[in-house]
């Protein structure tokens, strides 16, 4: 197992103020719970570098940092993995590794078919609801979020070893469909599946409404029907059946285009948890957590409120009868919890969504349907932007269509393909531009704080200079030329060596990091973590590149060495960009 040496530093510095304290060299009552390992900017003050000494001092007061430090380094224990601990002021302990210790580890990575990478001893139940889409309504560009964020921390937690469950909790049920099952009726079957198998799902809704709004008898048709869904008719359920398939083609259409693992099989919709409704009021009723306020029957989590000041409700049961959001989400916990055993579930949901999720995890635990072992999160993120930095708008002024979205960046991809590759057969060609194109998408999607909002910029996303997609897909592409070049097989490569310029000594110990890295990701379900990473991995690289000839190297064994690290690259690289669903060309 490749060791991660922050998790060392860490250990070795606990080690050390234990028995401070047991010598009585630090008089502490407890190890600090405050202490950061951090990487220096400056790679001159080490690999490694701790505050400890800092955060002690404010517990013993007449003593400075830099006797702390230096009483530290004095116990810390003997090990390999460093060859010096220096104290700095105003009382940093800054260690470097061993070159012995890289050198072992990289081979331990280099032997691992998972890269060093362990899989979790005690692997969890992650249910993760991502993309949720509504039926015959157009996904728009909040459900690609999900769908790329979504499927990126699915891949990474498998990776990890977790029991990952897919949902894909679309929007399938409500009042809607009554209007847009007469509206089926109306246009017929045959024009109707027409219209929403091309995807057009948008203008199959948008003329519902319309009707809707515009003809009395079509609203009282339209109610009718709702109550006819709901108690189950036969005719009318396979009038719904009809519109969900084919919404479920158009979004599969997408699925597939973007390479995302959502199947059919993940689907659970909001209809699946309609048995559960009734059960979650009445269990709140018994409870004498229902509240009637203005006809609806509602929960008053403590700790929210209106902007007046005033106690805000969750909303159950609509005052008409009709079930809400809340209720469904609150079923679908219960099931999660009971029937899935989940040990944690990821909601990857816009940010606009922010308090329904809070309220509902809320109610949820004071209905006790979310025990406090498992953890509920809501993995916002924030608006997709056009170049204008206004929320993103097709030309028309109508939801922009995916299709079209994905389409452009391919093409675009396909120009730069062909004029970089102007010997590249056709198929190949396009092969690769649809990695390039789908991978500048869904990279500039990932690589930014998913909180923050971002801005779509084709140009910028599919630039071969920065941190983007192609630029990594290169530096991975080129390393395959190298190989390919040199006509040598990564056997021919010796990892174990020590390497000794900086350039190899930088790359290679940020290769080690990783774990820590994907270990990060798992928990703060952050993925622009190892978006950062490898785009500094392949700027290191980089560096690399130009300042130590691989195959013109001045040694056979240098020449080895670098073989093997630009291989370890080539390596991670390939499986950092697929844990976030992105393909890695051979050439390009
Ligand atoms: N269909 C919803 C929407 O389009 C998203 C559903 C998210 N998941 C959930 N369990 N509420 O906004």
């Amino acid at each position: 197992m490749v060791v991660s040496a922050e998790v060392l530093l860490q250990e070795s510095i606990i080690e050390a103020l234990r028995q401070c304290m047991n010598d009585g060299s630090l008089p502490l009552s407890a190890v600090p719970d405050d202490i950061v390992i951090e990487k220096p900017k400056n790679p001159s003050h080490g690999d490694w570098s701790t505050n400890a000494a800092l955060r002690i001092v404010k517990h013993l007061p007449g003593r400075t940092p830099m006797d702390i430090a230096q009483t530290v380094v004095a116990h810390i224990p003997e090990h390999t993995a460093f060859s010096s601990m220096e104290v700095v002021p105003p009382g940093f302990i800054n260690a470097r590794l061993s070159e012995e210790f890289i050198a072992a580890q990289l081979q331990e990575m280099y032997n691992s078919p998972r890269l060093g990478v362990p899989e979790a001893d005690d692997p969890l139940t992650v249910v993760v609801d991502y993309s949720a889409p509504n039926v015959a309504k157009e996904m728009h560009v909040g459900h690609l979020r999900s769908t790329i964020i979504g499927d990126a921390l699915t891949r990474i937690l498998t990776f990890l070893g977790h029991t990952v469950i897919r949902e894909n909790h679309i929007g399938d049920w409500g009042t809607p469909f009554g209007m847009l099952i007469e509206h089926l009726i109306d246009v017929g079957d045959a024009e109707g599946l027409e219209e929403l198998s091309v995807g057009e799902l948008g203008a199959f809704y948008r003329q519902a409404r319309t009707t809707f709004e515009g003809n009395p008898a079509f609203q009282e048709r339209s109610r009718r029907r709702v109550v006819l869904l709901q108690s189950g008719d036969p005719a009318t359920l396979k009038l719904w059946r009809t519109l969900v398939d084919a919404s479920l083609d158009a979004f599969e259409t997408i699925y597939s285009e973007l390479g995302v693992l959502l199947t059919r099989e993940d689907v659970a919709g909001e209809s699946q948890y309609n048995d559960g409704l009734a059960q979650v009021v009445s269990d709140l009723r018994s409870w004498n957590l229902l509240v009637e306020s203005d006809g609806a029957q509602c929960v008053f989590p403590p700790g929210f409120f209106n902007r007046d000041g005033s106690p805000l409700p969750l909303i159950i049961q609509k005052s008409d009868g009709g079930y809400g959001y809340a209720a469904t989400d609150l079923a679908t916990i219960r099931d999660r919890v009971d029937r899935l055993h989940a040990d944690r579930m990821l909601y990857v949901v816009g940010m606009p969504q922010s308090q329904h999720f809070a309220m509902v995890f809320a109610v949820a635990s004071m209905a006790g349907w979310l025990p406090s072992s498992v953890e509920a999160t809501h993995v916002a993120f924030g608006h997709m932007l056009g170049t204008d930095h206004k929320m993103f708008k097709s030309r028309s002024g109508n939801t922009f269509q995916l299709q079209r979205l994905i389409d452009e960046a391919v093409d675009r991809a396909r120009t730069a393909v062909v004029e970089r590759n102007p010997e590249l057969g056709r198929e190949e060609c396009e092969s690769i531009a649809r990695m390039v194109g789908i991978g500048a998408m869904k990279y500039a999607d990932l690589s930014n704080d998913r909180t923050r909002d971002y801005v779509f910029d084709l140009d910028r996303m599919l630039s071969f200079e920065g941190n983007t997609a192609p630029y990594l897909q290169y530096a991975h592409a080129r390393i395959r030329s190298v190989f390919r070049k040199g006509n040598v097989s990564p056997a021919d490569t010796v990892p174990s060596l020590p390497a000794h310029a900086p350039a190899e000594r930088a790359l290679a110990l940020h290769i080690l990091s990783l774990e820590s890295v994907l270990a990060d990701v798992a928990r703060s379900c952050r993925p622009h973590t190892l978006c950062t990473y490898l785009y500094e991995l392949s700027s290191l690289f980089t560096a690399f590149y130009e300042q130590c000839p691989i195959l013109k190297a001045a040694t056979p064994d240098e020449r080895a060495v670098r073989l093997a690290l630009a291989h370890l690259t080539g390596r991670v690289l390939h499986e950092g960009l697929g844990l976030l669903g992105i393909a890695a060309p051979d050439q390009m």
